[in-house]
């Protein structure tokens, strides 16, 4: 009675003390590139370890951002949060972040917190080059991709490519020869169905060319009326001026006689009247 009632109080501390196994992991999401906080909100004082793991592996965490080490991208900030900066695609996935502190107590207790890491990326791609994508992680189960008929399976492990078009060297998804019907959203999931990464792949030949095309255009028209104004119009303007100035300097007796006899003409006969 005794060993079962210690039995039960050892399960029951133990249980405390750790979280439910099944604790369901927090989502976060960053773009590729991007910087990402695995927050612990922990009001612990007395830390004394930080431990991220990830796929049963110890990450290094460095105390502080400058620390130089093979994993410099990985580092605390705040009592236990803890940064990874510079996210590549291989980074997606599931970690777990063990704190262990002491409440003024001689026991370490541990806090662990689980996240699910999702990295987005956006990416365009020329017609006729090939798209390379290096998401064929460890951790990663297919590759989708969402057409009007919805998400269709791209790639499988186990099962390889589902086209022609598409080949696999190491952890890359190679699309041969991109064409428009390639566009849409690509995204891998892992085992549980979760997904790691997500691609938006659009085309960027017919694009930017537009865009090129237009700005030439706008130059060209710049251009054209600069010849215009140089070419025709200024020689014209000059043309009607010295025009005007001959038929002035040339016709002037008459003109001014017609401009200004009248008055002449009433301040002469003034007098006479
Ligand atoms: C990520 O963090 C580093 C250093 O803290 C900073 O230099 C960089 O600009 C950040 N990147 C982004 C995308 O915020
Ligand atoms: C693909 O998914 C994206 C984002 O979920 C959505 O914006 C887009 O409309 C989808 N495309 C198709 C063809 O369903």
């Amino acid at each position: 009675m005794f060993r079962c009632l210690n039995l039960l109080l050892f399960c029951f501390i133990s249980y405390s003390g750790t979280p439910p196994v099944g604790t369901t992991p927090v989502s976060v999401t960053e773009k590729k590139g991007g910087n990402v906080t695995l927050t612990c909100e922990s009001e612990a004082r007395e830390i004394s370890v930080v431990e991220l793991n990830r796929l049963s592996e110890n990450i290094l965490v460095c105390e502080k951002e400058e620390c130089k080490s093979e994993n410099d991208r990985v580092f605390k900030e705040g009592s236990c949060d803890v940064v990874i900066k510079d996210l590549i695609y291989s980074d997606a996935g599931k970690y777990t972040l063990n704190v262990f502190y002491n409440n003024d107590q001689t026991e370490v207790k541990r806090l662990t917190l689980k996240y699910h890491l999702h990295i987005h990326d956006a990416i365009s791609v020329k017609k006729g080059e090939d798209l390379k994508l290096d998401v064929l992680l460890i951790n990663a189960d297919k590759v989708e991709r969402n057409s009007s008929e919805g998400w269709t399976e791209v790639w499988m492990r186990g099962h390889g490519v589902n086209s022609d078009r598409l080949t696999v060297s190491d952890e890359t998804l190679i699309i041969n020869e991109f064409t428009v019907t390639d566009t849409g959203t690509y995204r891998v999931l892992d085992y549980e169905g979760e997904t790691l990464i997500t691609v938006s792949v659009t085309e960027s030949g017919s694009g930017s060319k537009g865009k090129l095309d237009t700005e030439d255009n706008t130059h060209n028209e710049q251009l054209t009326a600069v010849y215009w104004f140089w070419g025709v119009g200024l020689p014209v303007i000059l043309l009607v001026v010295v025009g005007v100035i001959v038929f002035v300097v040339i016709k002037k007796p008459k003109c001014l006689n017609r401009l200004y006899s009248p008055p002449t003409d009433q301040n002469t006969k003034e007098p006479d009247l």
